[in-house]
């Protein structure tokens, strides 16, 4: 980033964010998906099939269910009917074994344990078209996370990251996502950052990618280092953030800007 760019940021920065109110700890009510505030030709893509890109990532997806793999030379329709999923995804991340298990988790430890087959590579499109063509079975349902028991440390950790200042910017996630939702920033209008579309096709990326991409692309914004995509603290955060969206319809393939 240049000097310009940078100090235009700061200074933007600090003037606009100087009067932010209170933090509040409720998720959003009601939650909105990103959706809300798409543009009208986002909003037209997603909606129509044809015209949807993510459709072809989701096609993708569901070859990679039918595709026999690994030592044991199953595949994930040997033991899962798609109509016995519908729900499932929506309720990722879970805890499980004191570990966050998103849908990566769970698609990787399906291979390894039931298949013998190797783990896909993070963010590969493999593993991106599978996990989308598992939200798309449960497209419409409601997400409903638990952060019950087990999970809550874990929530609690994922709230605290998502309350955390952080960056040049030194602003947390709530500063613009609970604060600002329908504020302009950079020419993009503010949602509430909700992840019921995740994995989405993303234009600026002309492809599909993860909430913690996205995640990853929001600590660029507040020009705080991004962390690995599938870290713990990452993990932590999309618990939280999925739990903000409890009762959002999943949407499969999403489209954003
Ligand atoms: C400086 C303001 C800013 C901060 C801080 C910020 N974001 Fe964002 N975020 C944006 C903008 C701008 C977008 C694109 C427009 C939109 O959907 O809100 C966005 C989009 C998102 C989206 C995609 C929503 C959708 O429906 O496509 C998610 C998820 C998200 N942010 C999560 C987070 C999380 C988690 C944090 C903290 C780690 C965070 N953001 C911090 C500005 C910010
Ligand atoms: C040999 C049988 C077997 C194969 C093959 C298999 N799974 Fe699984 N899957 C399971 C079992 C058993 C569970 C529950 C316990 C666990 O997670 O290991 C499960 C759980 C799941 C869940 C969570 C379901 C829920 O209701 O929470 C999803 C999603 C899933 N598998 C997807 C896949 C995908 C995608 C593949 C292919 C890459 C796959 N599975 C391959 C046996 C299998």
């Amino acid at each position: 980033m240049t000097i310009p760019r940078l100090l235009l940021l700061l200074v933007f920065g600090t003037i606009w964010f100087a009067a932010a109110a209170p933090a509040m700890a409720d998720p959003p009510d009601p939650p909105l998906s990103g959706l809300n505030w798409a543009t009208p030709a986002v909003r037209e893509m997603q909606q129509d099939d044809f015209a949807n890109p993510g459709m072809f990532w989701l096609e993708k997806g569901e070859k990679l269910f039918g595709k026999r793999e690994g030592e044991t030379g199953l595949a994930c329709r040997t033991c899962h009917l798609p109509r016995a999923l519908k729900g499932a995804a929506a309720a990722f991340p879970v805890v499980r074994d004191g570990q966050v298990v998103n849908l990566d988790g769970q698609v990787n430890g399906c291979r390894e344990r039931h298949m013998r087959a190797e783990p896909y590579e993070i963010e590969s499109e493999e593993l991106l078209s599978l996990t989308l063509y598992l939200r798309s079975l449960s497209a419409g349902e409601p997400v409903a996370v638990d952060i019950s028991g087990e999970a809550e440390p874990f929530f609690r950790r994922g709230e605290a990251l998502y309350r955390q200042r952080r960056g040049q910017m030194n602003l947390a996630c709530f500063q613009c996502h609970d604060d600002r939702p329908g504020q302009w920033l950079r020419g993009e209008q503010l949602s509430q950052g909700q992840i019921n579309g995740f994995p989405a096709y993303l234009l600026r990326w002309s492809g599909v990618g993860s909430a913690h991409r996205r995640f990853r692309f929001c600590d660029d914004q507040r020009v705080a280092e991004p962390l690995p995509i599938g870290s713990d603290d990452y993990l932590a955060l999309e618990l939280y953030v999925a739990w903000r969206g409890n009762g959002l319809p999943v949407e499969a393939p999403a489209v954003r800007r």
